[in-house]
């Protein structure tokens, strides 16, 4: 069922990003079982939303990685996170122009437990603000994550990205937009003050026509 797909983005240049310790580079079809083993954790699913643990869930979110990198006018990154030193894949993320505001680019990480608290996650945040704000020339970038993810919060923050005020309402609704009964803060960073952090080391450019900062097509993953 997957594989007509796969071989029509055969010819597409791989996307990459490099940093001192990570390789950020566009999912490929055989990625989704490892990607798999890192959602399914327990502790890892705590902080995602329902349904993102399952096998179904994680093969969409590679297939429409897959079907995003090869399209014309790219507006959604599903990226794999590779560790250079050993070629080991230890998570995901995701930069797009889909989600509440339109204006910006919304960024998500998960890593798998095994590799949390080395400093991937705010090296992960900082390349994909850099590039999003370097090279794809966004004016804003924001990530939500659930109140009680500290992790993230303060991948957030080291990144530059600042809380911004929400009603407690709002803050559960935006948890009920994804069906979850947890409320969700929203952090965000603008344009005008972005510092690059210096840690990405090389990129593979802009692709023809990425436009992120449009609306795009509903995202396969909404909270990383
Ligand atoms: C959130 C996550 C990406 C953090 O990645 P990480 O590589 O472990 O984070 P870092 O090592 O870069 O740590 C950054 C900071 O957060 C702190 N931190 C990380 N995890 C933490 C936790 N569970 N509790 C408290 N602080 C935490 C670190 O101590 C560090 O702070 P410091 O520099 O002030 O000491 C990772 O825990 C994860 O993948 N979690 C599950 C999925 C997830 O939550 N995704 C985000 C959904 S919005």
């Amino acid at each position: 069922m997957y594989f007509p797909r796969f071989y029509a983005t055969m010819n597409v240049q791989m996307f990459t990003l490099t940093t001192p310790r990570l390789l950020l580079r566009d999912l490929r079809l055989e990625d989704w079982e490892a990607v798999h083993r890192l959602h399914a954790d327990s502790d890892v699913q705590r902080y995602m939303l329902p349904g993102q643990g399952t096998e179904r869930y994680t093969r969409r979110f590679v297939q429409v990685s897959i079907e995003h990198a090869a399209q014309a006018v790219r507006t959604f990154f599903g990226l794999a996170l590779i560790r250079r030193e050993d070629g080991v894949l230890i998570g995901t993320c995701v930069l797009g122009a889909t989600g509440i505001r339109r204006q910006g680019a919304r960024v998500g990480w998960t890593l798998g437990k095994a590799y949390w608290g080395h400093g991937y996650g705010t090296e992960t945040a900082k390349a994909l603000v850099d590039y999003a704000f370097g090279t794809l020339g966004v004016t804003q970038i924001y990530g939500e994550c659930f109140t009680g993810n500290i992790g993230s919060r303060r991948v957030m923050e080291k990144a530059g990205l600042t809380l911004r005020p929400r009603s407690l309402w709002a803050e559960y609704a935006a948890g009920l937009r994804y069906g979850d009964l947890r409320p969700m803060l929203i952090y965000a960073l603008d344009r005008r003050a972005w510092k690059p952090s210096g840690v990405l080391l090389s990129d593979s450019g802009k692709p023809p026509g990425a436009r992120l900062s449009d609306s795009g097509k509903a995202s396969p993953d909404q909270v990383q």
